[in-house]
């Protein structure tokens, strides 16, 4: 059942902030090579009962973003500035006794890869019975309980006795699914998904989406779901950031992204985007050139290098996230009527492929 929490803000439709906002997060780590700049400026909310699909390219950010609302890149050599908002509270100053109740309880992650979150020496049953302990007052025995009604929610089948299994006892599907029980035995307000499908099957990867999709309906969590896969997105997200070098550079609805994207580095994502009746990439591959690297930044925007509109203001002036209309943050230096031709083009070539989707 939702908790008490969930069922007011549903019914309270007048309130204005989101659940969880970020406003200009800025993280760093100094490494002997010298600062590397993990995120710069994002701006991210997300609501009860509503996805935030946040995709990017490998090392844009993403991770540490996740990473950092759930209190875990306070590392001696890490600089965190910037304000992560949830329910009126700033985590990014709260201190890390208090931070512990609000991971996992509050606000869980669901991890790339389950080993790193599931530990390899412990069965799951007694690890979900941990987690549930170490964030309420409850018997070992009602906790056992509520351990397999979770297993068995996320389709887990015969439950009472998969419990007791190893996490190498399971298959990575099931694995996912057990560390998504983990995550949602609290029933938090916040799930945050980091690329929760890539390891895994296409037709396991429909139903651990299936299953994310039902928790944010039944549930009303809000729901941060991390890709380098816009296939994903047009599946699940209700709201998107893309973000590039640590920088959300565009941030819409989806329908939006699907009709108008505005960004030159979108619309490189767009043209990845596989087609259902062959395997999603690991990687995305389709953009000319690397990422940058996230010490040494070029000039200006930092997706000059690799953009095919790159003009002189680009290599100097660093574009702002600016609202192009209500709802649609861009940040780029082309002429909106030129951005809005160009990814109406891009969605209108590229819909022979979406429309076999
Ligand atoms: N503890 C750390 N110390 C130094 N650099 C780090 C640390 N953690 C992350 N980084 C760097 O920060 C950058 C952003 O990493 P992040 O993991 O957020 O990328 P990502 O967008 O999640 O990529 P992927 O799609 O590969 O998961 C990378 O260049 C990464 O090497
Ligand atoms: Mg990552």
């Amino acid at each position: 059942m939702p908790s008490s929490t969930h069922a007011s803000a549903t019914s309270d439709s007048v309130q204005v902030s989101s659940l969880l906002e970020i406003h200009d997060l800025h993280v760093s780590f100094r490494t002997r090579d010298g600062d590397v700049h993990a995120v710069e400026g994002a701006e991210l909310s997300v609501d009860r009962g509503s996805t935030l699909g946040i995709v990017g390219e490998s090392g844009s950010g993403k991770s540490v973003t996740a990473l950092t609302v759930m209190g875990l890149t306070r590392f001696p050599n890490a600089t965190i500035s910037g304000e992560i908002i949830f329910e009126g509270t700033d985590l990014v100053k709260l201190p890390n006794n208090q931070m512990q109740s609000v991971r996992g309880k509050r606000i869980a992650m669901i991890f790339q890869d389950p080993l790193s979150s599931l530990h390899p020496l412990f069965k799951i049953g007694w690890q979900i019975v941990e987690a549930i302990q170490a964030h309420e007052d409850v018997s070992k025995a009602t906790a056992r309980k509520r351990a397999i009604e979770a297993l068995r929610e996320v389709g887990i089948p015969s439950p009472e006795k998969r419990i007791d299994s190893y996490p190498h006892e399971l298959s990575g599907g099931m694995r996912q699914r057990a560390m998504i029980a983990m995550a949602l035995v609290l029933k938090p307000d916040v799930l945050i998904a980091d690329e929760p499908t890539t390891a895994l099957d296409v037709t396991v990867q429909a139903q651990i989406l299936d299953l994310i999709r039902r928790l944010k309906d039944e549930y009303q969590t809000a729901i941060v779901m991390i890709t380098h896969d816009l296939g994903v997105i047009a599946e699940l997200a209700d709201e998107v950031a893309v973000m590039y070098a640590g920088r959300v550079m565009e941030r819409t609805s989806r329908e939006r992204l699907f009709t108008v994207p505005e960004l030159p580095y979108t619309w490189g994502l767009m043209r990845s985007i596989p087609r259902l009746d062959a395997p999603r990439p690991g990687r995305l591959d389709s953009i000319a050139g690397l990422p940058p690297s996230l010490i040494h930044l070029p000039s200006g925007c930092p997706f000059h290098p690799r953009c095919p509109y790159v003009m002189d203001v680009c290599l100097k002036v660093e574009p702002k996230l600016e609202q192009s209309e209500p709802g649609h943050l861009v940040a780029c230096h082309l002429q909106v009527e030129e951005r809005r031709r160009l990814g109406r083009e891009l969605v209108s070539q590229h819909g022979s492929r979406s429309d076999e989707r």
